[in-house]
């Protein structure tokens, strides 16, 4: 198993550029698989994850050349195997949504972590359209096969907030009859909307963002530049803001809707942090930290970044409470567990628990338990102690950011 050794006590300082947003990217695929014609997406995440929609959509018959991506229903078929998404919950939703509308049969499976995380959530609403889907435990685990099956729409109000469950019934209204509402509790992030409304469908986005009705639509193609990943941006912000003499700008973020809560829960911790035009993130050190309370309707805008968040608070003055946090524990790992496991605290009824304290006690070796926001996490954690930490099972990091370990290399050295 991989190993990073990350040696802390220095502070970090440049300007960088993070990858394309993954969720954009993911999105950016598969409207481009399904609009007529040839569509360019720039800045792509460079991650396993997104490699994995690619091929996913490349099976499907797609041809991807650079940033050329050329679909249609009219070319689109059956895969000839099954389609394996690796580590990629995104790719595994968003796409169930789209073969449920699509002739032929599809067969989704990925790694040992995908293979345990929930897919009744996709599964149930996509069956309530018509769509004839089976997998292992009655259709709560992957691997998935989905029949394409002549779909209708429905008016579904999420039971927990998912923008990956929001995403696969929209796209499975592009192909369904009648009219397809998806009503959300709490905002989630929108850019399954934005991108839809930008390829053309027949979309109403209503109740402040909270209610998007669609229906069946042809995409016209679109030429897109992904902007930078708010979550992948989020380890460097609380690395730059937790080591004195820091300063580093982050260009180009993309901090739409449900994406930028990170940036308002370390200002309120009184970290020093700035937004600037076209997406600059500016971020620098040596302010003292507060505790705050996160509140259970913000978490869907920051859920990515629950764990780099709890190491601010970690080191922050008082105690911190992620409310309204069980979403945690059903992805890529139990982050809530390992969270606790990392920085101590206590995580019950969905509230996770964080004492500030004056400096962490990470221990020499901590296992990422193979997922890559741990990983990173724990990356940011060694930064504040003194002396090297290893993190082990540091591969997991390429399905997300395989530039991380050259970017700290970079802002440690200027
Ligand atoms: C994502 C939505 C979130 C997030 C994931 C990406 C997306 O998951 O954690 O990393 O692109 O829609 P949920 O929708 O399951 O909360």
């Amino acid at each position: 198993m991989s190993r990073l050794v990350v040696t802390g006590g220095r502070p970090l300082r440049g300007r960088l550029r993070v990858p394309g947003d993954k969720s954009i990217s993911h999105r950016a695929l598969l409207l481009a698989a399904l609009a007529e014609g040839t569509s360019v997406v720039r800045g792509l995440s460079d991650g396993d994850d997104v490699a994995r929609t690619r091929s996913a959509i490349e099976a499907l018959g797609a041809t991807v050349e650079g940033e050329r991506v050329t679909g249609g229903r009219s070319r689109l078929h059956e895969a000839a195997d099954v389609i394996d998404v690796g580590n990629s919950g995104t790719t595994m939703r968003l796409l169930a949504g789209v073969v449920a509308g699509l002739d032929g049969l599809s067969v989704l499976t990925g790694d040992a972590s995908i293979r345990r995380r929930p897919m009744g959530r996709v599964v149930e609403p996509l069956r309530s359209m018509g769509a004839e889907v089976d997998g292992r435990d009655g259709g709560r685990l992957a691997p998935l096969a989905v029949r394409g099956r002549e779909l209708k729409g429905i008016d579904y109000e999420l039971p927990a907030p998912s923008a990956q469950v929001k995403g696969a019934v929209l796209l499975a209204g592009l192909a369904a009859a009648g009219e397809t509402v998806v009503r959300e509790r709490v905002r989630t992030r929108a850019h399954t909307e934005e991108m839809l409304a930008m390829a053309g469908a027949d979309l109403a986005v209503g109740d402040g963002g909270l209610t998007t009705r669609v229906r069946a639509s042809e995409l016209r193609p679109f030429e897109l530049d992904v902007p930078g990943d708010p979550s992948q941006a989020a380890f460097w912000v609380v690395a730059a803001c937790l080591a004195p003499g820091s300063d580093v700008v982050i260009e180009n973020v993309y901090l739409g809707p449900a994406r930028a809560g990170f940036l308002d829960v370390l200002r309120r911790m009184g970290a020093d942090v700035e937004v600037g035009p076209g997406g600059e993130v500016h971020a620098r050190g040596g302010a003292r930290l507060r505790a705050t309370t996160v509140e259970a309707h913000e978490v869907p805008g920051l859920v990515d970044e629950v764990p780099v968040l709890a190491v601010a608070a970690a080191l922050a003055e008082g105690v911190t409470r992620f409310e309204g946090a069980g979403e945690l524990r059903v992805k890529e790992s139990d982050r809530a567990g390992a969270i606790v496991s990392l920085l101590g605290g206590s995580y019950a009824d969905g509230v996770l628990t964080i004492e500030g304290r004056a400096a962490l006690d990470v221990p020499p070796l901590v296992p990422s338990g193979g997922d890559h926001r741990m990983a990173m996490t724990q990356a940011v954690a060694a930064l504040t102690v003194d002396g090297p930490t290893a993190i082990e099972g540091w591969d997991s990091v390429a399905t997300s950011y395989p530039g991380f370990e050259a970017d700290l290399e970079r802002l440690c050295r200027s």
